[in-house]
């Protein structure tokens, strides 16, 4: 076979096993397979670009990095909808719509409102050929190679033009689409996980972080973050509808990704019961939304309705109402992270907000407080989103009294003084001063105690703190010089701080007393003694070298075996590790010329660290759950975290790290996560007690 041959032959092979995966949930061949044809064909469309496909799978996986975005016209313009936030409105809206349809019958399509970033995709004789941000409605970034990397965006619509074996039509010429970008919960959570762990600031929220991902320049980058697209309109110059509902269905049969969630009604009472029943349900979907998008279902009658010169007539959102509150901003206090990070916290004066009582609420960075305009003293709106940490939205500028006082940000850092830098692209001030910044050397402990790394867990809880305090320790490696005379008998009571309750109404609290008695002691000591044998990814994680996560550090060991060979690797040699760029390549390689952390990684490997991978071979028990994926959320009577990830190796069966149409059963123990259930159920998951886990073991 010629090598242009085999490139048509792998593109349509890789590409049926892509549309089974994503579209029908069924793993025809395993990863291993997919990765070696996919770099097959990567390197036989390097060496013949002429015969690369369009529909290349290998698009995917991005690689294009582009300075600038083209900037492309909207053949038709990108508008917006009217909103609504109460029934009285959408029973005009209503009467509006009888009334331009002169009485004749009409039905309504429900959708949800999906909080991202709208997208259009234009298809040429079947092939995704652009896609474009929305910019300002009438031209937008051309971002096509970001939304390549889209799993479930076909590059190819499914039935080839003219072939009328779907059930309704033919593929036009030419149509685009037009839907919702996002950024799922699963992963939004995933990436802050994976930033805490190396200490960079937190994304603020999904929406956010799906648009900053989008218009990233650098497509690879884009690719491992998994944003995905609900499609919710087509938009073609000839009819090839008669509604929007057959609209719905026969994308869907063309591959398209269409939220199932939406509901054909036949009145407005119809459309309130859906209102009512999303206003809960909404929050078992795998992205956040915030409101429900109602539109007439008939093209016809959609024309005739027409357009006002912002948004059709023929459609309105009904927005739910964020749990918002207003209150006062008493003070700002800034916060230093283990990486030296400041972000700006606000101390508000307590206010009731979906049912909890706020007293903070995050402001970000600098740039965010000058975007509101915020000042000392000012009534400001509050509110909760998808997110844990309320944030402020808003100001009331009617409400600012004489007194309010500009924020000074600070220039120096409030714990140490030193001297503030903003590197250039970075939203937030560091403190430099690394190694004795105050608030900096309580995160490094905390992060080196964790279970992820040296499992030292019983330090926390304030143990650390008066440890650091009493001089007893300095850098991480002091813990190996504790001894039980140096521990023993220690002890101080940390004052109450005052708890506030949901009415309003706040109580002193409770001292806490911080005691190292006999039994804590040899615990400490104990699970200071056994952190000598955690794997050296563990070692390397808790060194806290930034960029450098979990994850992160695995592959290193992965890749170096040693320490030793790690810390000889040129640049280079690091930057070439898989998954491992060139930011995480050199922050790590300075870590390692810093002569400080030279002599810190010394004293580490005296106290008897593991610097060597020890690869644990498992052995296998039998092939019961050979070929299916699992996960596992919650805790379990008959097994520990370990235990369960070694039986499910020692039987054949493979690890998942999340929740996905790969995953074949999600095994659901005690307090199981409700974001993984509630993901497994929307994916059809089936789910397994520990019992039915255990049977399958045999
Ligand atoms: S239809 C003429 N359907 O809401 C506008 N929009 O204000 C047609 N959105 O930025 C839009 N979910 O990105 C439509 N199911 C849905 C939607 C939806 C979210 C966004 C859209 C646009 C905004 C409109």
């Amino acid at each position: 076979m010629s090598p242009q041959d085999r490139i048509q032959e792998l593109t349509d092979q890789l590409n049926y096993y892509n549309d089974q995966y994503y579209q029908h949930s069924q793993s025809v061949v395993d990863d291993y397979t997919f990765d070696k044809l996919l770099e097959e064909l990567q390197a036989l469309e390097q060496q013949y670009p002429d015969a690369k496909r369009p529909d290349s799978p290998t698009s995917r996986v991005g690689g294009t990095i582009s300075k600038e975005f083209a900037t492309v016209y909207h053949r038709f313009p990108m508008l917006s909808l009217g909103n609504t936030y109460n029934e009285t409105d959408l029973i005009e809206f209503d009467n509006r719509v009888r009334k331009g349809l002169n009485g004749d019958g009409y039905e309504y399509i429900c959708e949800q409102k999906f909080d991202g970033v709208a997208l259009s995709m234009t298809y040429e004789n079947g092939l995704l050929v652009q896609a474009a941000t929305r910019g300002d409605g009438v031209r937008g970034d051309d971002i096509t190679h970001n939304i390549r990397t889209i799993r479930t965006m076909p590059l190819r619509v499914k039935e080839g033009r003219g072939n009328a074996t779907s059930s309704r039509s033919s593929v036009p010429p030419l149509f685009e689409v037009r839907g919702e970008g996002f950024l799922p919960l699963a992963e939004f959570e995933r990436i802050n996980k994976e930033r805490e762990d190396i200490g960079e600031p937190l994304l603020a929220n999904p929406r956010n972080a799906a648009s900053g991902t989008f218009k990233q320049q650098d497509s690879a980058a884009v690719a491992k973050r998994r944003l995905d697209c609900f499609i919710y309109s087509f938009l073609s110059d000839e009819p090839v509808f008669q509604t929007h509902e057959e609209s719905l269905i026969t994308l869907a049969e063309w591959g398209f990704n269409i939220s199932p969630t939406w509901k054909k009604c036949t009145s407005i009472d119809e459309v309130m019961a859906y209102i009512a029943e999303w206003d809960t349900k909404r929050f078992t979907l795998p992205l956040n939304t915030d409101g429900i998008v109602i539109k007439v279902n008939r093209y016809d009658q959609q024309r005739e309705l027409g357009y006002t010169a912002k948004s059709p007539r023929w459609a309105i959102a009904y927005k739910f109402k964020a749990a918002a509150a207003a209150t006062t901003l008493n003070s700002i206090t800034y916060q230093v992270g283990r990486t030296g990070a400041v972000t700006p916290v606000a101390h508000l004066s307590p206010v009731l907000l979906a049912g909890t009582v706020v007293k903070r609420a995050s402001l970000h960075n600098a740039n965010e407080i000058a975007r509101l305009g915020v000042m000392l003293g000012d009534t400001v709106f509050v509110e909760k989103g998808g997110e844990i940490i309320p944030k402020v939205t808003g100001v009331d500028l009617s409400k600012r009294p004489e007194s309010a006082r500009a924020i000074e940000y600070p220039t120096e850092c409030p714990a140490c003084g030193t001297p503030l830098v903003r590197q250039e692209g970075e939203a937030h001030f560091y403190c430099t001063n690394e190694k004795h910044c105050p608030p900096q050397r309580q995160a490094r402990f905390e992060h080196f105690i964790q279970r992820r790394a040296m499992n030292i867990e019983s330090l926390g809880e304030g143990k650390i703190e008066l440890l650091i305090e009493r001089g007893l320790v300095e850098e991480p490696a002091d813990l190996y010089d504790l001894t039980n005379e140096k521990l023993l008998g220690l002890e101080k009571t940390y004052p109450a701080t005052p708890v506030v309750h949901a009415d309003g109404t706040e109580e002193p609290g409770k001292a806490r007393t911080v005691k190292f008695g006999q039994k804590t002691v040899d615990n400490i000591l104990t699970a200071i003694d056994r952190s000598k044998s955690q794997p050296f990814g563990n070692v390397l994680f808790a060194m806290g070298i930034r960029y450098v996560g979990s994850t992160t550090a695995d592959r290193l060991v992965d890749y170096f075996g040693s320490l030793d060979a790690l810390m000889a690797a040129p640049l280079d040699t690091l930057a070439g590790v898989p998954d491992v760029g060139p930011r995480i390549a050199e922050s790590a390689f300075a870590w390692f010329q810093d002569e400080d952390n030279r002599r810190y990684v010394a004293r580490l490997r005296a106290a008897g660290l593991q610097f060597v991978s020890e690869k644990k071979v498992v052995a296998l028990e039998s092939d019961s759950l050979a070929g299916k994926t699992f996960l596992y959320t919650g805790t379990f009577t008959n097994f520990s975290r370990e235990a369960m990830e070694e039986r499910i190796a020692a039987n054949g069966g493979k690890l998942l790290s999340g929740v996905s149409k790969k995953l074949n059963f999600l095994i659901v123990g005690e307090n199981a996560g409700p974001s993984k259930v509630a993901k497994a159920q929307q994916l059809n998951v089936p789910m397994l007690s520990e019992d039915e886990f255990m049977a399958m073991l045999g």
